[in-house]
């Protein structure tokens, strides 16, 4: 079996296990997004999920949003069920016990007595450029991990659009996708015949950045495209080099997409982050920001929203389904048999493989390179 894994967390040095990447979960001592901001309103709960770990999120009337498991402290029925109090406690729909946002059971409203309910696990909770943002990992640290910053969110040079999609993936399988700008063919019948040219990538512990250019060599600009880079005439026969630089960068555990025109100046900024919602790690709830530079005249741009919205749904749809695809193969195959050839997705590999932490199924295999990294 042809398995080209790199190292888990665990590992430390040549003869370290080698895991399917497939089987690496993402490491919790991070901050994810498990819910948009406007989707909890104040006096409610909402349900949430991160690894198998079912999350409530409760907003009091007044007061900042926080997480709770998602679970009563007495018979496990889903907190996010129950109702927020004016104290802006959670009660539990069955029975009517009372958490606080430490997640300290308050009330145990048919006992006269304190201290006779348990308590529940509570989670470090943010909210940041419109999304809700829980630390899994180990509590202690969640002050010192900061809080990432969210594309062009609150910039008024920028239009911002958001999504969410639900991939039936795991996560690396996404970061692959984006950061692998060769798979343009896949799009072709969206942007017609488009070829990326790489020009160079810088790398460190906890990052992956790959530049790339872009040359037209037939097929018509589609409008929301030419809006983005500016219209291209003359698509003739020769190619038309889009001056354009795309920079995608996997800053563990998040992925951005920027575009730079000639001048330097940036003008469409993706940023993502893909959170797993099962045990296994293999279905991946995508948060996404799309930040457009406003042009000049900038009804132009609220003109073409719908436009670019329909154009990004469909590409996006094409590597949904590719994605997809990948994880049955490796359900099917029982693994991993990616042969890796292009240098930055095998970096980008040993990166999330060494971020991240083998999961409890995972077991040594055997693989025939020592590092992915060594490209
Ligand atoms: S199950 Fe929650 S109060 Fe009884
Ligand atoms: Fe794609």
């Amino acid at each position: 079996m042809l398995v080209e894994e790199a190292k888990g967390k665990q590992a430390d040095g040549s003869n370290t296990p080698h895991y399917d990447l497939r089987q690496i979960d993402c490491d919790p001592n991070f901050w994810y997004p498990v819910a948009w901001s406007h989707k909890v309103r104040p006096g409610k709960t909402f349900a949430a999920r991160y690894a198998g770990h079912p999350i409530a999120l409760i907003r009091p009337e007044y007061g900042s949003v926080y997480a709770l498991e998602d679970r009563c402290a007495h018979r496990q029925v889903p907190l996010s069920k129950g109702v927020v109090d004016d104290k802006g406690c959670v009660k539990c729909c069955y029975h009517g016990w009372a958490f606080d946002r430490a997640g300290k059971c308050v009330t145990v409203p048919y006992l006269n007595k304190e201290g006779v309910g348990r308590p529940v696990k509570s989670y470090p909770c943010r909210e940041k450029s419109g999304l809700i943002f829980i630390f899994p990992g180990d509590p202690a640290l969640a002050d010192k991990v900061p809080v990432p910053d969210v594309a062009q969110v609150g910039n008024p040079e920028y239009k911002t659009r958001m999504f969410s999609p639900r991939l039936k993936c795991h996560y690396t399988f996404m970061h692959e996708n984006l950061m692998d700008m060769n798979h343009q063919f896949l799009h072709r019948r969206q942007m017609g015949s488009i070829t990326a040219r790489f020009l160079g990538q810088d790398k460190g512990d906890d990052f992956l950045e790959a530049r790339y250019s872009f040359a037209r060599k037939g097929g018509n600009q589609p409008l929301a495209e030419a809006l983005i880079f500016g219209k291209h005439h003359d698509y003739e026969d020769r190619e038309q080099p889009v001056e354009e630089v795309v920079s995608i960068r996997t800053t563990y555990p998040y992925q951005t997409l920027q575009i730079h025109d000639k001048d330097g100046d940036l003008i469409m900024d993706l940023w993502t982050s893909y959170v797993p919602l099962g045990e296994t790690q293999q279905v991946t709830q995508a948060f996404g920001l799309l930040s457009v530079k406003k042009p000049k005249w900038n009804f132009l741009l609220n003109l073409a929203w719908p436009a670019l919205g329909i154009f990004t749904h469909r590409i996006f749809e094409e590597d949904r389904e590719i994605v997809e695809m990948e994880q049955n193969a490796w359900r099917e195959l029982g693994g991993d048999h990616n042969v890796e050839v292009f240098p930055v997705v095998k970096s980008l590999r040993a990166l999330l493989a060494r971020s991240g932490v083998p999961n409890k199924y995972a077991h040594p295999v055997e693989t025939a390179s020592k590092s992915e990294d060594a490209a």
